[in-house]
């Protein structure tokens, strides 16, 4: 963290402050988002982390996500998925009842018919008594037709597939787990590739990483120091606009002065949840929920809502990297 492109200082915070405390001026208050807010159109994702419980949160998350989704009569284009898709133990692999009960149905095709582009969190690195990587970077092949997109560790998605306005780079953030991991060598790979990608002619107007785990993150398992470190420099050089993450069990957004990269974070699909430290500069909420992104050529809109449908949070970023924030 030596360096300006990585480090948030103390006067980046501070500016900060100033930021967020003007949006509270607006009224942070939640709010029921309006259809008439939607009808601007453009491409709308639903976007969920932390999740692969199967118990009682994630159901209520997923109701959340359907009934959302069905009172503003919106049809997302996809679902991104951000890891910690199946906790606990995958005894069939591919095979497992889970893939029916806690991904097909739980958010069905009639509410979510788009692409549900999944990446890897630390739980989906367990690896007893299966390899569960392996049957989630397996499933799309071995059921043809189903929603779950997950070709590779990482991968790149640019949305839509004609004239898209969004590329969207989607890594493997496993770079030090309590049961298993990426290997050195997979991490040296995935960030020449990452490198790559990002110095290729940029051909959308947006430009955006997803990662399991935070760079930045106030909640209860605090930044990253390696992804800082490996990707933080990248990002500010090649002026990637969104990071989204979840790992931590909460809802957050995060500026900083100087930075082109918001850093959102969506990981309140249904595990217990984390404490947020408050921070003057940051939105954070210890609240189960889902984040909604709206996008269009002029505008990228970000909303969190919580289980109740309810908008906590809400901002939205022009290309010149004007941040509004709308609750
Ligand atoms: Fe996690």
């Amino acid at each position: 963290m030596n360096s300006p492109t990585h480090a948030v200082s103390r006067r980046q915070a501070l500016k900060q402050t100033f930021f967020f405390s003007a949006a509270l001026a607006l009224g942070a208050r939640t709010t029921f988002v309006r259809a008439e807010n939607i009808a601007a159109g453009g491409h709308q994702f639903l976007m969920v982390g932390d999740f692969g419980t199967g118990g009682k949160d994630q159901i209520a998350v997923a109701k959340a996500m359907q009934g959302y989704a069905a009172g503003l009569h919106l049809k997302p284009d996809g679902l991104f998925l951000m890891g910690d898709n199946f906790y606990g133990s995958f005894p069939e692999g591919l095979d497992s009842p889970r893939w029916k009960t806690q991904f097909e149905d739980m958010y069905p095709a009639s509410a979510f018919p788009g692409p549900c582009w999944a990446i890897l969190g630390n739980h989906d690195y367990d690896n007893e008594p299966v390899i569960k990587v392996a049957a989630e970077l397996a499933y799309q092949k071995a059921r043809p037709g189903t929603r779950w997109t997950m070709p590779a560790k990482w991968y790149r998605v640019e949305w839509p597939a004609e004239n898209p306005v969004m590329t969207c780079l989607m890594l493997d953030s496993n770079y030090k787990n309590a049961i298993s991991q990426l290997t050195p060598e997979e991490i040296a790979r995935q960030r020449v590739w990452l490198k790559t990608e990002l110095a290729r002619p940029r051909t959308t107007r947006w430009l955006v990483v997803m990662g399991h785990h935070p760079l930045y993150n106030n909640g209860h398992h605090g930044n990253t120091e390696a992804l800082i470190k490996d990707w933080g420099g990248l990002f500010q050089k090649h002026g990637v606009d969104f990071y989204f993450c979840g790992h931590d069990h909460d809802l957050q957004h995060m500026e900083f002065e100087g930075m082109r990269t918001s850093f959102v974070l969506s990981g309140g699909g249904g595990q217990s949840l984390h404490d947020v430290k408050p921070a003057d500069h940051a939105f954070g909420m210890k609240v189960h929920g889902f984040t909604h992104l709206q996008v269009t050529k002029e505008k990228f809109t970000v909303r969190h809502l919580d289980a109740d449908r309810k908008q906590v949070h809400a901002f939205s970023k022009t290309p010149d990297g004007k941040i509004e924030f709308l609750s």
